[in-house]
């Protein structure tokens, strides 16, 4: 892990050039964001591969992809540091900060609900780090959900289905939530945790999924856990925070998630940590804790 200086950033992203006009960008497809549609075609690729590497774990897959996306070294940043690292690094890292989110949370006994999980690869670290607990994911990719369903059929505490944040009934979330308070002798369902990860992202705007459907379940869950990219916790006084604030508003990805969460009723924000891991030094995830008031 080299550390990386902020002028440097160029040579290691195509994305300083594309933000400040050096590059054709505004032409490119996914300029405007990636919708569900190209996350459907990355994982049908995935689920051919594991088709015919069937003896290939969840891990083997995410680092084929890895590899094929990036060359090493490629930049990450961390607490608004930059560094250099090689491609299993940086999904090293990744993994820390997905592990590190529920850090403190689960006791053991805990259903943890991943919305919007892609093909699942969170579960199974998850699933490894926390053996006493249960993981569900949801995602609207149907070849993301195949290829969970691929990988982690035979899993005993890991289930992939179907899930969209548009819809108004959040399905995986209930089934969740009703088995927990059908297995409580005082019928409530204090272990289920609600958890995303870079997914929120995704949407334009997450003021109605968080105040109008997200809230609605927040008094039911034990806590809410976000590893997402926050624009809010963008600085606007230096450098990096302004190259950051530029990129979510280019890819059209939200600007509303702490505001969102901070305004929704039956939801009091515990902790928010910014730039806990940038895959992309300017897209970082941070962390944001809930718990129901
Ligand atoms: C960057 S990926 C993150 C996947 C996974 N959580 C991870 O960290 O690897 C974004 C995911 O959000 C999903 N997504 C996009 N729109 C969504 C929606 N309306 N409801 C739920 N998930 C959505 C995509 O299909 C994709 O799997």
């Amino acid at each position: 892990m080299r550390e990386l200086s902020l002028n440097d950033l160029p040579k290691h992203s195509p994305w300083p050039g594309r933000l400040l006009g050096g590059d054709d960008w505004d032409d490119q497809p996914g300029h405007g964001g990636v919708g569900v549609e190209a996350y459907d075609e990355v994982y049908a690729n995935l689920l051919a591969m594991a088709r015919e590497n069937p003896d290939a774990d969840f891990r083997d897959i995410q680092q084929s992809a890895n590899h094929y996306a990036e060359e090493s070294p490629v930049a990450v940043s961390r607490a608004e540091d930059l560094f250099l690292v090689d491609v299993d690094e940086k999904q090293e890292l990744q993994d820390e900060a997905t592990v590190a989110s529920l850090a403190g949370l689960l006791d053991g006994g805990e259903t943890v609900v991943s919305l919007g999980c892609g093909w699942g690869y969170e579960l199974g670290v998850l699933a490894e780090a926390y053996p006493d607990c249960e993981f569900v994911g949801g995602d609207p990719a149907e070849s993301g959900v195949a290829l969970g369903r691929e990988l982690f059929g035979d899993h005993d505490r890991i289930r992939v289905g179907e899930f969209d944040f548009r819809d108004d009934e959040w399905t995986l979330l209930e089934e969740a939530l009703e088995a927990s308070e059908s297995d409580d002798e005082e019928g409530k369902s204090d272990d289920v945790v609600l958890f995303t990860q870079g997914s929120l992202t995704a949407l334009p705007s997450v003021r109605d999924v968080v105040t109008e459907t997200l809230a609605k379940y927040a008094d039911r869950v034990k806590a809410g856990v976000h590893l997402e990219h926050v624009r809010e916790l963008h600085p606007e006084e230096t450098l990096l925070g302004l190259l950051r604030r530029r990129y979510t508003d280019t890819r059209n990805y939200n600007d509303d998630l702490l505001a969102s969460l901070q305004t929704a009723a039956g939801i009091e924000i515990a902790t928010a940590t910014y730039d806990v891991v940038g895959g992309n030094p300017l897209h970082p995830l941070s962390e944001i804790r809930w718990e129901p008031v």
